[in-house]
């Protein structure tokens, strides 16, 4: 595996490969891997020649009262880990390779931005992923890029940012990895102490109790939600939001019939967390008939 910090060193890399005829994979992250990256690398391994990661902690999708400074960075851990899935190359640059002096342009996206993680830690969010994003696949141009489904909005933003600019890549969502009492992976959980790591395990028992209730039959979304505020409010959690949104537009449903996006956020301890379900009429209706 090759560490590349240049965006000259990875194109060059890059068409080398394509001259050969190959396919291009790419999983963008900012580095603390964990199960839930590396199943997207073996995603890519599987599905392309070449596989580029790229680590980087994007500052500009922080807000000033976040976690920058303390986001946990262990590139040599990293390495090791993607290498061991195959990763070709590693793409790591430095802050100022990616937003050299003058840096002037932010995408944004309207709409699916509005809302969720958008309202609750502000519209730079989103623009700063959508940028860096952008740039990520003008500086590697992947025939398929892979994120995980964990950060939902996240994949519509993206998906949108391909459909409006034209941009020839594919965007393939993979599924939530979690641990083996439910937590969904994230670099963050690492803030979590013992007594929090116990605690954060109630935002997937909570979906779990809002989705049981929409498999038994509900469809009105308030009382959906109310299965979950209940398992948070026993639990002494207090979501940022908690709430259930159309799977394409993310517009509010009070009625799901049709695939919805059952998302939350909290605070537990020192962590932000997020989780999702998605809840889907097709698969409930084959799961009811047993097909
Ligand atoms: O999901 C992440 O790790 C980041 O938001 C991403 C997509 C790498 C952009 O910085």
């Amino acid at each position: 595996m090759k560490i590349l910090r240049t965006i000259p060193e990875v194109r060059a890399a890059v068409s080398d490969a394509r001259r050969d005829g190959q396919s291009v994979g790419l999983v963008p992250t900012m580095g603390a891997f964990h199960d839930g990256h590396l199943s997207l690398m073996r995603r890519a391994r599987e599905r392309n020649h070449l596989v580029v990661v790229s680590l980087f902690v994007n500052p500009t999708q922080f807000g000033a009262h976040e976690d920058l400074g303390a986001y946990p960075r262990d590139e040599a851990r990293d390495a090791e880990l993607a290498e061991a899935e195959g990763v070709d190359i590693l793409f790591a640059p430095a802050a100022s390779e990616i937003y050299p002096h003058g840096f002037a342009t932010t995408i944004h996206v309207a709409d699916v931005t509005e809302v969720l993680d958008g309202a609750s830690r502000g519209a730079f969010h989103f623009d700063g992923v959508a940028t860096v994003v952008t740039k990520l696949f003008g500086i590697v141009r992947p025939d398929v890029a892979y994120f995980g489904q964990k950060d939902a909005q996240q994949v519509l933003v993206v998906r949108r940012v391909v459909r409006d600019l034209d941009l020839d890549v594919r965007i393939e969502a993979c599924p939530i990895v979690r641990q083996a009492d439910g937590l969904a992976m994230s670099s963050r959980n690492v803030y979590l102490d013992a007594d929090a790591r116990a605690q954060a395990t109630v935002l997937n028992r909570s979906l779990d109790a809002a989705a049981s209730a929409f498999e038994a039959g509900e469809r009105d979304a308030d009382s959906i939600l109310s299965a979950a505020d209940r398992v948070l409010a026993d639990a002494g959690i207090a979501p940022e939001y908690l709430e259930l949104r159309d799977a394409e537009t993310l517009e509010l449903v009070t009625r799901v019939d049709r695939d919805a996006l059952l998302a939350v956020a909290a605070r537990v301890g020192a962590a932000r967390l997020i989780d999702n379900h998605l809840l889907s009429s097709i698969s409930s209706a084959t799961d009811r008939t047993g097909a």
